[in-house]
């Protein structure tokens, strides 16, 4: 039987969002249901709002979540009713020429229910990211549910759904940072901020913080930062180059997603360096380099998309660390809210004193 719950809706490009009463369906053949205990707000769910995304409004928002499985469709076995589960984006098909060469996190498939919730009229409801879970129960495919340690609080868990995991994944998968490295982030927002906590977890002997807030520089400090950069006031390559013996950092993590703080990190690296891009680009923006500096370092320029993790892999081995006191997730939850203040939330998002809002249930 078709279930009511309340949920975040945006209707209509630029206008605020409403709770508005959301059809979920039982689960269909690979799919499941799950009772969502919280969900972070993201800036991707603004952008959806925004219309930055696409044009397929209504939007179910929400995308950042922990919850328990409360009943699954036919066939499935990944995970059952009760299991309690962190909700990823990028579930992987196993079958695609990526997944087979062993890169998974290239996988050209992403698994979502097939059905669709829907408003009480019947108008299809577009879930942000596959997800929309900033609502009571969502529905999504089960390769989308990720089991993990059911100790851990789930505006915490909830967190390794996206933004988190971005930033930790930045340093540790696509980075590959390692013991002994300098490590330099630009931008300590939540993305940011959660690379120079993955830098301290893969043992980099130095991590430099960059960013124009001093708030964010502080919160930076207190989670592992050796040294703090405030760029509006020094010139971030230049004291990069000087934390680092004159060399650069070995990783440069670029968590602001614009062409100057790009072309900060692509100088900031030692000559054989790696530039690892998280932040998200608008499609308008260009760099200018000269081509002559790309060849005459060594080294790599990289990307990260969801911090290149592996759900399964990942989120169960970073909640490990979280419960043993080595992986501090609440840190990041700067409030919990009611799901009708999220757009709230969103208005705080522009002030700058907030790594994470977390919606909870
Ligand atoms: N130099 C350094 N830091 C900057 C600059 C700049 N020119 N401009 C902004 N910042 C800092 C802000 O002060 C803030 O601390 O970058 C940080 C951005 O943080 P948030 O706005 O909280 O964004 P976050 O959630 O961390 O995401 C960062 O990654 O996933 C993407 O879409 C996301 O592009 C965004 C980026
Ligand atoms: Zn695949
Ligand atoms: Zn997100």
């Amino acid at each position: 039987m078709a279930q009511q719950v309340r949920g975040v809706v945006a209707r209509a490009k630029g206008e605020p969002v409403r709770i508005e009463t959301v059809v979920v369906p039982d689960p269909g053949p690979g799919e499941a249901v799950v009772k969502v205990q919280a969900c972070g707000v993201c800036h991707t769910d603004l952008h959806y709002r925004e219309g930055g995304i696409n044009d397929e409004f209504p939007f179910l928002l929400g995308h950042e979540a922990a919850g328990v499985v409360e009943s699954v469709g036919e066939g499935v076995t990944e995970v059952a009713p009760g299991d309690y589960v962190i909700l990823n984006w990028r579930a992987v098909c196993g079958q695609c020429r990526a997944c087979k060469r062993g890169r998974p996190q290239y996988c050209f498939a992403t698994h979502n229910a097939k059905q669709k919730m829907t408003l009480t009229d019947g108008t299809e409801l577009a879930p942000a990211l596959g997800i929309g879970a900033f609502a009571e129960k969502t529905l999504v495919a089960a390769g989308q549910c990720t089991k993990v340690d059911p100790a851990a609080s789930p505006a915490a868990a909830g967190l390794l759904g996206c933004g988190v995991m971005a930033g930790l994944g930045a340093a540790i998968n696509t980075g590959g940072v390692g013991r002994g490295d300098s490590v330099a982030v630009i931008g300590c927002g939540g993305v940011g901020n959660a690379a120079v906590v993955g830098a301290r977890l893969a043992g980099a002997a130095k991590i430099i913080a960059v960013d124009i807030d001093d708030r964010k520089l502080e919160t930076a400090r207190g989670l592992g930062a050796t040294d703090t950069v405030n760029s509006r006031s020094s010139d971030p390559i230049e004291a990069i180059r000087e934390l680092t013996g004159g060399f650069g950092a070995d990783v440069v993590i670029e968590a602001v997603g614009r062409p100057e703080t790009y072309e900060q990190a692509f100088y900031a690296r030692d000559l054989a360096g790696t530039v690892v891009l998280v932040g998200v680009p608008t499609p308008e923006m260009r760099i200018d380099l000269p081509l002559l500096d790309v060849f005459g370092r060594g080294g790599a320029l990289k990307s990260s998309w969801y911090g290149d993790c592996l759900p399964s892999r990942d989120f169960p081995m970073l909640i490990d660390l979280y419960r043993q006191g080595r992986l501090d997730l609440d840190a990041f939850v700067t409030e919990t809210i009611a799901l009708d203040e999220v757009e709230k939330a969103f208005e705080r998002m522009h002030h700058g004193d907030v790594l994470r809002s977390v919606v909870v249930f």
